[in-house]
This record gives C-alpha cells, sequence and structure tokens, in this order.
C-alpha cells in the first residue's frame, strides 16, 4: 500500500482512507454484514485510516467499526488508525440541532467514542462544523488535552476556512484538515489548500465521487429514500443532476480510453493533486472498495490530466455542494 503523511506532524497512513459513514448514515440502507467484510478487506489492502463520525447514526458508525477491529486479526487491528468527528447534535428520530464545541462537550463526546470503537486512544479527533458560539480556540484546545491525557494522538479540522486554519494552528499542532475535494468540488483550491500547505496541513478529502454521482454507477432514474442526502442535495435535482451526469460521460470516455473505470479515473485525478492529497473513498462493499483501491494502480500524466479536466472543467458542476441550511454551517464557504 503506498502511505503519505498526515501533515508535517502527523502520522504515515495509507494513500487512501475508508470513509465508513454509508455504512450507516446518509445513503440509504446499507448492509451491516458487508460492512464489516469491507472493514475488513480495506484492512486486508493495506488501509489504515478509518473515518467516522460519532454522529453517523447516532453512534451506530463507531459500533460498527469497533465490531470490525474486535474481529479482525491483531496485526490489522493495530495498524488501524481512527479519525472521528464529533460536535453535532441529533435527537431520537435522527434530526440535526445544532453543533457543539465546548471544551466540557468535547471531553464528554470523546469519553463515549473511545468506549464505542473500544480503542484507548483516538488516532484523529476533530469538531465536524464549527461551533457558532465557541472561539475555535476553546475546542481545539480541549483537544489538546485530550491529546496531553494520552486520549487523542492528533487533531485535525472539518470544512473550516483559511482564517480558522491559521487560528487553530496557532492554538495546537494540526495534522489534515477534512473537506470536499472532487473533480467537481475545487473551490478549496483558490484559499484554503494554499494555506494547508504552507502550515504543513494535509487534505484528508471526502466526496471524491461526489457521494456516487460521478462514480459511473449513479443513474438518473436511481429511487432515493426521504433520509438519504442526495435526495436534498442540489447537484442530485433535475436539470442540475442531468447536466452534471453529462460531465460523467464525458469523463468515461477518457476513463475508456485509459482503460479504467469513472471512479478510478476520479480518484487518480485527486491522488495526483499532490502527496498532500488523502482520499477517504466511501466503499460499503467489497465490489467497491476493490474498484477504489484500483485508483492507486493509474498513473495520470500531463496529457491525461488535461483530457480529465476538458471533460470536468472547473466549475462545471451545477448546483451547490450542500443544500443552502447546511451551506450555512460551512466555516470553509464564507
Ligand atoms: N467532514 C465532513 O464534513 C464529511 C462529509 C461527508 C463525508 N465525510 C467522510 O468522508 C467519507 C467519504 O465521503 P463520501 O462517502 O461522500 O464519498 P464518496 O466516495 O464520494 O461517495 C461514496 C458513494 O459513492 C458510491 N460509489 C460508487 N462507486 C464507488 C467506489 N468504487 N468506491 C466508493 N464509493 C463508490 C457509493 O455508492 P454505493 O455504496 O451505493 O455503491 C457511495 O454512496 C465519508 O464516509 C465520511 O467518513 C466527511
Amino acid at each position: 500500500m503506498q502511505t503519505r503523511p498526515l501533515g508535517t506532524t502527523g502520522p504515515q497512513v495509507s494513500a487512501l482512507g475508508l470513509g465508513c459513514m454509508g455504512m450507516s448514515a446518509l445513503y440509504g440502507e446499507a448492509d451491516r454484514a458487508e460492512s464489516v467484510a469491507t472493514i475488513h478487506a480495506a484492512l486486508e489492502a493495506g488501509v489504515t485510516l478509518l473515518d467516522t463520525g460519532d454522529f453517523y447514526g447516532m453512534g451506530h458508525n463507531e459500533m460498527l467499526i469497533g465490531e470490525a477491529l474486535r474481529s479482525a486479526p491483531a496485526a490489522r487491528r493495530e495498524q488501524a488508525l481512527t479519525s472521528v468527528k464529533f460536535g453535532a447534535l441529533r435527537g431520537p428520530d435522527g434530526e440535526w440541532t445544532g453543533y457543539d464545541g465546548r471544551p466540557a462537550a468535547v471531553k464528554n463526546f470523546a469519553a463515549y467514542s473511545l468506549q464505542r470503537l473500544g480503542v484507548d486512544h483516538i488516532d484523529v479527533y476533530r469538531i465536524a462544523r464549527v461551533d457558532p458560539g465557541v472561539p475555535i480556540e476553546e475546542t481545539v484546545g480541549a483537544i489538546a488535552e485530550l491529546v496531553e491525557k494520552g486520549y487523542v494522538r492528533h487533531i485535525g479540522l472539518s470544512e473550516v476556512g483559511a482564517e480558522t486554519i491559521r487560528r487553530a494552528a496557532a492554538t495546537a499542532p494540526i495534522v489534515d484538515l477534512q473537506i470536499e475535494y472532487s473533480l467537481i468540488s475545487r473551490g478549496i483550491e483558490r484559499e484554503i489548500l494554499p494555506t494547508t500547505r504552507e502550515l504543513g496541513i494535509a487534505v484528508t478529502a471526502y466526496g471524491v465521487l461526489s457521494r456516487g454521482l460521478i462514480s459511473g454507477h449513479f443513474t438518473p432514474d436511481r429511487q432515493l429514500a426521504a433520509n438519504d442526502f442526495r435526495a436534498h442535495s442540489p447537484r442530485f435535482q433535475g436539470e442540475n443532476l442531468r447536466h452534471n451526469l453529462d460531465l460523467v460521460e464525458a469523463l468515461r470516455k477518457v476513463a475508456e480510453q485509459k482503460g479504467v473505470s469513472v471512479a478510478q479515473i476520479a480518484i487518480a485525478w485527486a491522488l495526483s493533486q499532490g502527496d498532500d492529497i488523502v482520499p477517504l473513498i466511501g466503499a460499503r462493499s467489497r465490489d467497491r472498495l476493490t474498484e477504489a483501491l484500483g485508483a492507486l494502480d493509474v498513473t495520470l500524466d500531463a496529457a491525461d490530466l488535461a483530457a480529465v479536466e476538458d471533460a470536468v472543467p472547473a466549475g462545471a458542476a451545477a448546483g451547490d455542494r450542500y443544500a443552502a441550511a447546511q451551506m450555512a454551517h460551512l466555516d470553509s464557504e464564507r
């Protein structure tokens, strides 16, 4: 497995991480046994980074990862690095009620995550969205205390802009920023990526397949459950969806010429943007995992990259990456 450094102060991690969110929430029904088998297969293939959030299925995702780690061979379990987001507040029916980044809440969230995961430390810990009522210094400072006590190894950030990155990095060492980055979400290239690069912070990129939209497997007639994120995502609606899937068809032609799949070329593009980019792949079946890992063998030269960007020019996607109510929580979009 190829590896990449998680910033200048973090560990080496597998060049692709496994994002486990879809195994519990947001993308419709998932199969528990297949999810656990996918985590095992990823560890077996050398994937070290497992990403989750305590609010993905209200603890479900962490318990699932805990189960997979417990049932994995010891050597595989020991190589796993957990990356956990906290801070989102939910209700029993799944409603989203805000964010809490107060120091006492940070410690409380961490205590429960350690139990659900069944581990004695979390490798990278981050607030999912900035709590507008709590300065980032206080939230990051609370994680730094958990680092001192050995409950957390490293501090990360999620969906924050350049100014917040600088304030956080002035408070404690930050290893990575988790943020959406793909062929159709390139906003970070303006200000955020230059800032992380200046400060030696890696980017763990999510949505590299745009939640399946640019995977080559998404069809316009797909029925989405009401609680599927994509049922409300602007990029998956009506005319926007048709436009975006036309981009995918253009990308498919480039992929076919290279003899690879659409998902593989989209992941290979993200990998080619720099050694500081670690794509988190949302595979939740072994088939999808195998396809995603195949991207590690795809080399894109300058002509390939030009063809890819010709097929999907920067800014070509129709629709925002989140609905308006969710955009309001994105410090990265201010
Ligand atoms: N910090 C944040 O704000 C934030 C936000 C969102 C996600 N994340 C993290 O990032 C991870 C990845 O995000 P994501 O799940 O949206 O990413 P993604 O990889 O862009 O999308 C995953 C979706 O793509 C589909 N897909 C099709 N072919 C695939 C293939 N070969 N490999 C993988 N997936 C394929 C899957 O659908 P099927 O399973 O239906 O085939 C799945 O629904 C999440 O699991 C989560 O840990 C973080």
